[in-house]
């Protein structure tokens, strides 16, 4: 499709998605995340696609929610538009894999955007924080609920009740991101980490991903239980008789979708 507020492409089995409104920072409109939602159903219904990048730009991945759209929005206009879960549930629904690659700023909305990705990659550039309170709000896209399962209480409390950013450095401590690398090399690591994803088996890492979620909605018996039925369906693959052999036969595994 045509997109007014994103680049989207495909490199090989990974799709990517540009944020690109460089002049509001990447502040995430109705228009913005709407394209987006389209672009990641096309990504999830497309076979090639194996898993997806969504990234900003060197100065931020979004910079929140569009303050001047949300600014004279009364409580129906947003209730009765469920806003946001409507347009921006979309990267935690779909089944295959999205990283985000996230330079500059990630503040509110684009925090938890970030958040909603299976697993976030930083630049040593990154700065994370959930600000709404300082504008008379608090999080709305998941930053009181991902965040403090990602980092706990303690931590989830200072950002959203101060509003303090902290860096990639603070947020890969606190496990927030998965690992830090030079700004320079974001978008070539994220790359490569999701063509790497992209050419295992497909139903693998799609269980895979499901057995993960798991974790955040059940208690742990029932999570185990799940792990294990999801276990026992990879050995009706293709791909664990070909991941098998070839690990047998000393020769890389060659996956199929099946
Ligand atoms: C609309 C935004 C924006 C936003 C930046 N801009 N953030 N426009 N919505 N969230 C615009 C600015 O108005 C400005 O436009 C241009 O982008 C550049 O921003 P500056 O402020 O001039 O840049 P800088 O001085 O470098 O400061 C960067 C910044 C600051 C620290 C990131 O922009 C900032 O504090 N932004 C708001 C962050 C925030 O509060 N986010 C949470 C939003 S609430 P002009 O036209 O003046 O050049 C939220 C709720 C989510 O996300 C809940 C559910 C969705």
């Amino acid at each position: 499709g045509d997109y007014d507020n994103l680049v989207v492409e495909k490199r090989g089995a990974v799709g990517l998605i540009t944020l690109n409104r460089p002049k509001a920072l990447n502040a995430l409109s109705d228009a913005l995340t709407a394209e987006m939602t389209d672009a990641l159903e096309e990504f999830e219904s497309d076979e090639e696609v194996g898993a997806v990048v969504i990234t900003g730009n060197e100065k931020a991945f979004a910079a929140g929610a569009d303050i001047k759209e949300m600014q004279p929005k009364s409580f129906s206009d947003v209730y009765l538009a469920d806003f946001i879960t409507s347009t921006w549930e979309a990267p935690s629904k779909g089944r295959k894999p999205v990283i985000a690659a996230v330079a500059g700023y990630a503040l509110g909305g684009g925090a938890e955007l970030a958040m909603m990705c299976d697993f976030i990659i930083a630049a040593d550039s990154a700065k994370f924080g959930q600000p709404e309170i300082s504008i008379g709000i608090l999080p709305g896209a998941g930053g009181t609920q991902r965040l403090t399962r990602s980092v706990g209480k303690s931590k989830a409390m200072e950002m959203v009740l101060t509003g303090r950013m902290i860096d990639a450095e603070e947020a890969e401590r606190m496990g927030l991101v998965a690992r830090v690398v030079p700004a320079s090399d974001l978008l070539n690591e994220a790359l490569l980490a999701a063509e790497k994803i992209a050419a295992f088996s497909r139903p693998a890492v799609l269980m895979a991903k499901e057995a993960v979620n798991s974790a955040f909605e059940t208690p742990l018996a029932d999570g185990l239980r799940y792990e294990r039925r999801l276990f026992h369906a990879a050995f009706a693959t293709e791909g664990q008789k070909e991941g098998m052999a070839a690990f047998l036969e000393k020769r890389p595994a060659k996956y199929t979708n099946r």
